[in-house]
């Protein structure tokens, strides 16, 4: 009686400091009914193809997801997490100590804002097809919609109501999933904002092609990928997803970063380019890139802001607000360097801005 008195004061005390948060894992299935280019590095993916050159995916993938809430408060809205590429769920929670600043799910839920942040099709825990081919845009757009349609319907874990608002926060190839949705679904897509960190449109030929970048998994780690399909690549080299200043981070996180890694897929490597497509998505928008990002800040393309949000914003005509924030110091991976706890601050400005009176 005593013990449950305590605990009960104790998270009572943690509630008003405003520090309690609790986490589960869990793994939904998800129906994925979609068409897809025969060749995955058509860099449209599909939305330029006539029907000859598509073929359907109709397949039922397990997403696997980590929801974080904080106690005791309940909140209409959640966010859909989304990492990029080779990446996984970890990455908006890093779990080493040294990287409690870097957990974009603790700083989020501490400011009352509950997340699933997935493992997106392909990769980490979630269902990997063994054809690398069946991971495209539109497969794995159409797997974060549909669960983003579930969280709005459905209780996703005991004691959790299904969410009026959803917010789509995405990095790099996870934003560009996310843009890919609003490309294909227009005012249709279940997302009601979108946060796209680590992403900025992509002209054809702009990126480094895929063969300079990435490598087949199975090849790098034989131990964790003897046997992948070879278009399930990997990237050895991860400094260019920090700043160029190697004191803007620390050394033992690229050192995790590189021990950690996951899998992608060529496809959605070569696929970048559809983010230069328009789309009708009504919902409000940002765009959070790093000022040191080597892979979209190169040159002095983020150095004239107003001139950025213009030739960015054509391609979202209908949303309902459109922002570039570039932070400053940041590279591509926002939430690994020492910026991060600024970067975080950024995005949750604008969900709960988004959020707000809704
Ligand atoms: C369909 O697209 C393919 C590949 O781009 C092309 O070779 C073919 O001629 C097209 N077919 C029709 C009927 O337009
Ligand atoms: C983590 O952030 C706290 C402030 O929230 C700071 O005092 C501490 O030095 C940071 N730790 C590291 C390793 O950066
Ligand atoms: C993946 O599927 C496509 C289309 O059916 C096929 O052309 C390709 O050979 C398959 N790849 C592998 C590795 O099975
Ligand atoms: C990254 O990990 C690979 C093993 O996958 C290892 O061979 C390589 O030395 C590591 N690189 C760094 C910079 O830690």
């Amino acid at each position: 009686m005593l013990l449950f008195l305590t605990s009960t004061l104790l998270s009572a005390v943690r509630l008003a400091l405003g520090a309690s948060c609790s986490c589960s894992a869990t793994s939904i299935p998800i129906h994925v009914d979609a068409l897809v280019p025969k060749d995955p590095t058509d860099m449209f993916a599909g939305l330029k193809s006539n029907a000859s050159s598509l073929r359907r995916v109709d397949a039922t993938y397990d997403i696997y997801g980590v929801f974080c809430q904080p106690e005791g408060v309940s909140s209409d809205t959640v966010q859909i997490l989304v990492h990029g590429i080779t990446y996984t769920s970890q990455y908006w929670s890093p779990p080493v100590e040294e990287f409690r600043n870097y957990s974009y799910a603790a700083f989020a839920c501490t400011r009352g804002l509950p997340s699933l942040a997935i493992d997106s099709l392909g990769v980490g825990l979630s269902t990997r097809p063994a054809n690398a081919s069946d991971v495209q845009f539109p497969t794995a757009s159409q797997a974060v919609s549909r669960l983003a349609r579930h969280l709005k319907t459905t209780s996703i874990l005991p004691g959790v109501r299904a969410f009026k608002n959803v917010v789509g926060i995405g990095h790099s190839a996870g934003s560009a999933t996310l843009n890919f949705g609003a490309i294909s679904e227009g005012r249709d897509s279940p997302f009601d904002a979108l946060v796209l960190t680590g992403l900025l449109s992509v002209a054809p030929g702009a990126l480094p092609a895929v063969n300079s970048l990435g490598v087949p998994a199975a090849d790098v780690e034989p131990l964790r990928w003897a046997g992948l399909d070879p278009n399930y690549i990997t990237v050895t080299d991860r400094s260019f997803f920090y700043p160029p200043n190697t004191n803007s981070f620390s050394p033992r996180m690229l050192k995790f970063d590189n021990f950690t890694k996951d899998v992608g897929m060529t496809g959605i490597f070569a696929q970048a380019p559809v983010t230069s497509l328009g789309n009708q998505f009504t919902g409000p928008v940002v765009e959070i890139v790093g000022s040191e990002d080597q892979l979209f800040c190169v040159g002095t393309r983020c150095a004239d802001v107003p001139t950025l949000i213009a030739s960015e914003r054509v391609l979202w005509p209908d949303a309902k607000s459109f922002d570039v924030v570039v932070v400053d110091g940041s590279g591509h991976d926002l939430n690994l360097d020492f910026f991060a706890l600024k970067a975080f601050d950024t995005f949750v400005g604008f969900v709960q801005q988004f959020t707000s009176g809704t």
